[in-house]
């Protein structure tokens, strides 16, 4: 099964390496390290379990083995640095579509990057960037509520987290689940470089209601309304005097310089 598997993500063909691991402390750091020593663009790294998985605001990550989806892909991008955001919103839509496929039907995107249902959280990415080489290294992490764990998600997330299985009722295997979502990236990011920025851009706004016409309050208490997103991936809130850019810095973290 780990060979079907490790040959079935090798076939895609945006990826050029897989390394599956049963445990591991976070497939992002494992990627990271792999960039480092120069692991080509299309580097998946897959987990069975995570000791110490990482989510956004340096949030922990609960991986239990058997419930969850621990991916993790490294990616070379060559567009200009204030284009690089775009391919965060790429890894939403690629994971939002692996979880419709899975039965999730209703599950949408909450900008910049978490896969909900309702109000329960089904995924979430972290996106992390090293811009200071030749060359910029960007690791998506994607991180999917399969099943729910026996006993129950930990108390800190009980109430906002839930799982495909839960949603769609199904069974959801992770091997299927993980060659689905890597078939979903290859497309996306195919599209992105190919320059279809604006179906890249409108497949997003379909998913995330929330981007436009929805109030907010930004950091300083300014209030607005959303009004889609600009050419770099940022989020566009009209205040009243204007239109500000809300950019997904927390979704792209810099891991260097
Ligand atoms: C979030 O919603 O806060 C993002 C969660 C991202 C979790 C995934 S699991 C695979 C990869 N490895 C990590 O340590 N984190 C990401």
């Amino acid at each position: 099964m780990t060979d079907d598997l490790a040959g079935a993500i090798a076939a895609i063909p945006l990826v050029h390496r897989v390394v599956l691991l049963d445990e591991t402390g976070s497939t992002n750091d494992d990627a990271r390290r792999l960039a480092q020593e120069g692991a080509p663009d299309g580097t998946v790294v897959l987990a069975r379990s995570q000791r110490a998985g990482r989510g956004r605001l340096g949030r922990f990550w609960h991986s239990p083995g058997g419930t969850g989806l621990y991916l993790s892909i490294l990616l070379r991008p060559e567009e200009p640095l204030d284009r690089v955001g775009r391919y965060a919103l790429v890894a939403a839509v690629a994971a939002v579509e692996t979880c419709r496929a899975a039965g999730a039907m209703g599950a949408r995107i909450k900008w910049p990057n978490d896969i909900l249902v309702a109000e329960g959280k089904l995924a979430g990415i972290l996106a992390e960037l090293r811009s200071g080489g030749p060359a910029a290294e960007l690791v998506l992490g994607f991180g999917v509520n399969l099943r729910t764990p026996d006993g129950g998600f930990p108390e800190e997330i009980a109430t906002r987290a839930t799982s495909l299985a839960a949603v769609s009722g199904a069974d959801v295997g992770r091997a299927g689940t993980a060659v689905a979502l890597v078939r979903a990236i290859d497309l996306w990011v195919g599209r992105l470089r190919a320059g279809a920025w604006d179906e890249v851009r409108s497949a997003f706004v379909s998913y995330a209601p929330g981007v436009t016409g929805s109030a907010v309050t930004l950091h300083g208490g300014r209030r607005g309304v959303t009004c889609g997103l600009d050419v770099s991936g940022a989020l566009r809130v009209d205040t009243g005097d204007g239109v500000h850019l809300v950019h997904g810095g927390e979704s792209v973290a810099a891991w260097g310089s």
